[in-house]
């Protein structure tokens, strides 16, 4: 399970590109920041890991096509599958939660 530094991490991050930010804030991210939702954390490596090992074309198929409770498109339905693409290879990058810092002593 993610802790809650992953989870934020999740919910603060955004596609660089602004159009594909809007897509993602718009479609995706109801979901993919909530844990509670079973869809693969946003950046979190090991809910992603598995699934990349699919390889791209099944991942965007699943995407495209719906694949259990990921619903067809994520409810985006005018994206094209360069923008679902797009939207995974972000969402399946992984964040690196650094270390706590250490208390000044
Ligand atoms: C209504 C909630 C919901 C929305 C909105 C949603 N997803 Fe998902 N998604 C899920 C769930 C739940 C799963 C996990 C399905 C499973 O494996 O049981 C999932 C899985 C996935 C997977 C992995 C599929 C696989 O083969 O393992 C990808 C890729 C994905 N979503 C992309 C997206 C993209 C891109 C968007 C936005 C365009 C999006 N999702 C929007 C719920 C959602």
């Amino acid at each position: 399970m993610p802790g809650p530094q992953q989870i934020s991490a999740a919910e603060a991050a955004r596609p660089a590109d602004t159009t594909l930010s809007r897509i993602y804030q718009r479609s995706c991210i109801s979901c993919h920041v909530s844990p509670a939702s079973t869809a693969p954390l946003v950046g979190f490596a090991a809910d992603w890991a598995p699934r990349l090992t699919q390889g791209q074309d099944v991942l965007l198929q699943h995407a495209r096509d719906g694949y259990k409770a990921m619903p067809p498109k994520g409810f985006c339905s005018d994206c094209s599958d360069q923008d679902l693409r797009r939207l995974i290879e972000f969402m399946s990058t992984p964040i690196h939660i650094p270390p706590p810092a250490k208390e000044a002593a």
